[in-house]
């Protein structure tokens, strides 16, 4: 799979009409796209720049991109609901995901985010994926391989569940770094204590406000995590067009909140937190 420079057969490309409708097609040679204003040739687009506009038998215009990740993670079948690219940003710089890390992360759903940590660790960093449920793995294996063109050798994708899972089933080995997005992450605050390495960034996401409040009062019980922080983002898209600039009228309000804590080294108990007293 290429990622930049003319387009290759195997590449998933992104047709836009006038309309800006999308059409994606995987190039093959030979082979013809049929839209409702005639055929387009593959072969018209392999080997063409990235941003060409190709035109179709009856005069179509079709703008060609290669397909992101963002497109992939928003078109792709799932079996569970993924992490919106805006959650997943928030993750790999919050949760300082970095190359060569060694990340474990559950469940893996349909992968979106697997696909983000297995880009920001590189070849040399390592992600272990758990995932409880057969169905949804086979989403995430799908989804991960068709957009990153094979299994990844650095990708442990296991069948399994987080809350029976400890050292020993990492090699004795703890990780860098560990992002839960399952209903009930508190379950598997053990593992997490367990598995984090001293100064690892636990992240987790939850939908619900009583999510929330149950994730982040474990973690506080649990007495060797730093005292966690929860924030959500809100993205909102601006329509810049002369006097009619302004925000989108749409919006997606909400899809999750973010928590977040880092281990602390065994046997130390952190100083309170100390609130300001009333006036
Ligand atoms: C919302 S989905 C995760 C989506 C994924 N982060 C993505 O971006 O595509 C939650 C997944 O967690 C899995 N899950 C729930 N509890 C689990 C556990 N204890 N161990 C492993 N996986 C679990 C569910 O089967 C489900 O597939």
């Amino acid at each position: 799979m290429a990622y930049s420079g003319p387009f290759q057969p195997g590449d998933r490309v992104q047709l836009t009409d006038a309309k800006r409708r999308h059409f994606t097609i995987t190039l093959e040679p030979g082979e013809t796209f049929f839209t409702h204003k005639g055929g387009i040739a593959h072969d018209d687009i392999i080997g063409a720049d990235e941003g060409t506009v190709v035109v179709s038998q009856t005069g179509g215009q079709y703008l060609c991109f290669r397909h992101l990740m963002v497109d992939h993670v928003l078109s792709m079948p799932r079996g569970a609901a993924v992490i919106y690219p805006k959650d997943s940003a928030q993750i790999l710089v919050e949760g300082d995901i970095f190359p060569g890390a060694r990340v474990l992360e559950a469940g893996a759903g349909s992968g979106a985010l697997s696909m983000s940590l297995l880009r920001m660790i590189g070849e040399h960093g390592e992600l272990i994926s758990y995932e409880i449920r057969e169905d949804h793995l086979e989403y995430a294996e799908k989804n991960v391989s068709e957009y990153l063109g094979g299994h990844p050798d650095n990708w442990d994708l296991r069948l399994g569940d987080l809350t029976q899972v400890g050292l020993k089933d990492l090699d004795g080995k703890p990780v860098d770094r560990v992002i839960l997005d399952m209903l009930e992450p508190w379950e598997c605050l053990d593992t997490v204590a367990e598995i984090l390495v001293p100064g690892g960034v636990f992240m987790t996401y939850v939908a619900t406000v009583p999510q929330l409040m149950k994730v982040m009062e474990g973690i506080r019980e649990k007495k060797c995590f730093t005292e966690p922080r929860a924030w959500e983002s809100l993205v909102r898209e601006w329509k810049v067009e002369g006097l009619a600039t302004r925000p989108e009228h749409r919006m997606n309000a909400h899809t999750a909140f973010l928590v977040w804590a880092r281990r602390l080294a065994d046997g130390v108990v952190a100083p309170r937190p100390q609130r300001r007293a009333r006036k």
